[in-house]
């Protein structure tokens, strides 16, 4: 049986998800294709064109290669496939740390090319007022603090965050800080468990949670680690619901071994002479 508690004939708003502060929990995963946000869409309340396509999709090492470009392109594939969640899109690294005013003109693109309703933007107090700044101008900002991908060559890997006195206030004021400006919800992503649960219970907006805690308003996690599509590395936060890529492993061989043998294919997939 299914919980889920949204309309299947009407797509969720901004206002919709920021009232689900403190109720149902809100569910997201990633999407970067058509098929992939058509199978998703009916079970989820977001939908989030990730730039971890870069690393998923792409192969790279990191997120810092992704291009607004790319984010655009998987975008329109993604909003082919969705009818009823809430389209948040990442504004990909060197596109919105400069100034307010370049991060509007890439935030405003991405909107107007695709259709999408929100963008993300990574880090705390530093991009507070381009948050405030896009927000103002009628772009919903989803924020995302903690364990920030982008940062990965400053901070050194992908360790978890707010485990000192000093990193855990910091991080509390990273999410007053992004919640004051604006922000529609916040990602907290690799924080201790007690921090999520206080930035959770401390923001008026909602928190979205990846490998932060059961408290948190919502949870988000990047969908080819959930199905075992992607197998390179499995981050302590991550369960896997399936074994895509042994599913697609086994069916190669399968494909394989028949075409090999001339088992495949057979009279059912030939088209015959009339008679
Ligand atoms: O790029 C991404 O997929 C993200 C996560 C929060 C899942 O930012």
């Amino acid at each position: 049986m299914s919980t889920t508690t949204k309309a299947a004939d009407k797509r969720i708003t901004v206002p919709d998800i920021m009232a689900r502060k403190g109720g149902d929990p809100i569910v997201s995963l990633t999407a970067y294709t058509t098929p992939m946000a058509r199978l998703l869409d009916e079970h989820m309340d977001i939908l989030l064109v990730g730039d971890s396509l870069g690393m998923v999709l792409y192969g790279m090492d990191n997120t810092l290669g992704v291009t607004l470009d790319m984010m655009i392109n998987h975008t329109k594939a993604v909003m082919r496939g969705s009818t009823t969640t809430l389209v948040v899109v990442d504004m990909p690294f060197a596109t919105y740390e400069e100034s307010r005013e370049i991060a509007f003109k890439n935030a405003a693109r991405i909107i107007a090319e695709t259709s999408a309703h929100a963008v993300k933007l990574e880090g705390g107090v530093e991009m507070a007022p381009t948050v405030k700044f896009l927000v103002e101008r009628g772009i919903p900002v989803m924020g995302h603090i903690g364990l920030l991908p982008q940062s990965v060559q400053a901070i050194g890997g992908f360790r978890a965050r707010g485990k000192t006195d000093e990193g855990y206030a910091h991080i509390l004021e990273d999410a007053k800080a992004i919640a004051d400006a604006g922000a529609f919800s916040i990602v907290i992503e690799g924080v201790v468990e007690p921090l999520a649960k206080e930035i959770t219970s401390t923001v008026a907006c909602p928190t979205i949670g990846i490998g932060a805690s059961v408290d948190c308003d919502g949870q988000i996690l990047v969908s080819d680690d959930v199905m075992g599509l992607f197998t390179e590395f499995k981050p302590k936060f991550v369960k896997r619901y399936a074994d895509l890529a042994g599913n697609i492993t086994d069916a190669a061989k399968s494909y394989a071994d028949e075409v090999r043998s001339r088992k495949f294919p057979t009279d059912a997939h030939c088209f015959g002479i009339k008679k």
